[in-house]
């Protein structure tokens, strides 16, 4: 990859994949690296339809911001967002014809970099560089943009992120804090993955690979996931696999072999 996009060479790490970047080679960009490409070749060498797990995550994304457009949510922060590219946030929401305004967020400084020029032109949506770890720093730079007034009903995006944080005790803490900062009536989108469903030598193949990932994820087992969506009220169906959250036609593998779950719910205090 050339670097036309401005970021600073000494902010990008080319001697390990990085997971924003082989997301990016998943889903056809051009803001990735050989060494991410590599990575890329040895997951789906360990799981051949790995593809259709993404596509469920990326597919749900895109069903949850509809919905959540429905039920009125006109904001959105979208957590480790990557580079937006075809199918992001603004996208869908333009698609509905609505006022929607986004806050895209990532620490990667690719994405970042890639993303601030994709969006030079797009009034509605801008990207931040954070840890979205630092709820603070998350929320200030989101209403640093103009975008975005955490007094209003927020749609929080977490769409295949929380599997980056190793600890379940710190993803639990992210979600609560989330919570307490955003206004009642805000929901959280949420998918993540699990390796339910793969069998043990898929899962631990893939574990090698990502032991060498900048970030590393991990996998959570279903009830692990539900446990960080407690203190949320769900909307139907809950938690299920992501191809299963209301979907628009029927899922295109069996739903024990997507490795992603999720779930919509609201914010109530
Ligand atoms: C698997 S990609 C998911 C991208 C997007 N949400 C989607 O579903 O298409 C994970 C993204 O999260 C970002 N990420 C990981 N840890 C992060 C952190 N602590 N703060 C902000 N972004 C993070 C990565 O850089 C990457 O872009």
């Amino acid at each position: 990859m050339t670097r036309p996009h401005g970021e600073r060479p000494e902010d990008i790490d080319v001697r390990r994949a990085n997971s924003a970047r082989m997301y990016d080679y998943f889903l056809g960009g051009s803001a990735n690296f050989e060494i991410d490409r590599e990575a890329v070749q040895k997951i789906v060498e360990a799981m051949p339809d790995v593809e259709y797990s993404i596509r469920a995550s990326r597919g749900f994304l895109g069903r949850a911001v509809r919905y959540l457009v429905e039920q009125g949510i006109e904001q959105f922060l979208d957590l480790g967002s990557r580079v937006p590219i075809v199918g992001s946030v603004h996208e869908i929401a333009d698609t509905l014809a609505s006022e929607v305004r986004v806050v895209y967020v990532d620490t990667d400084p690719v994405s970042v970099a890639h993303g601030k020029q994709l969006l030079g032109d797009v009034k509605q949506a801008d990207i931040i560089g954070a840890d979205f770890r630092d709820v603070r720093s998350v929320i200030e730079g989101a209403e640093t943009t103009g975008l975005l007034d955490i007094a209003r009903s927020t749609g929080l995006l977490m769409v295949s992120v929380l599997n980056f944080v190793q600890d379940d005790e710190e993803a639990v803490a992210i979600m609560d804090r989330y919570r307490a900062a955003l206004a009642p009536g805000s929901y959280v989108a949420l998918s993540h993955a699990t390796a339910a469903g793969l069998p043990q030598e898929t899962s631990d193949r893939i574990d090698e690979v990502y032991a060498n990932v900048n970030p590393p994820s991990r996998w959570r087992s279903p009830k692990q996931i539900e446990a960080l969506l407690d203190g949320l009220e769900l909307v139907p169906p809950g938690l299920v696999t992501a191809s299963e959250w209301r979907p628009d036609a029927p899922p295109d593998l069996p739903p024990d072999r997507i490795a992603y779950r999720a779930a919509v719910g609201r914010i109530i205090r």
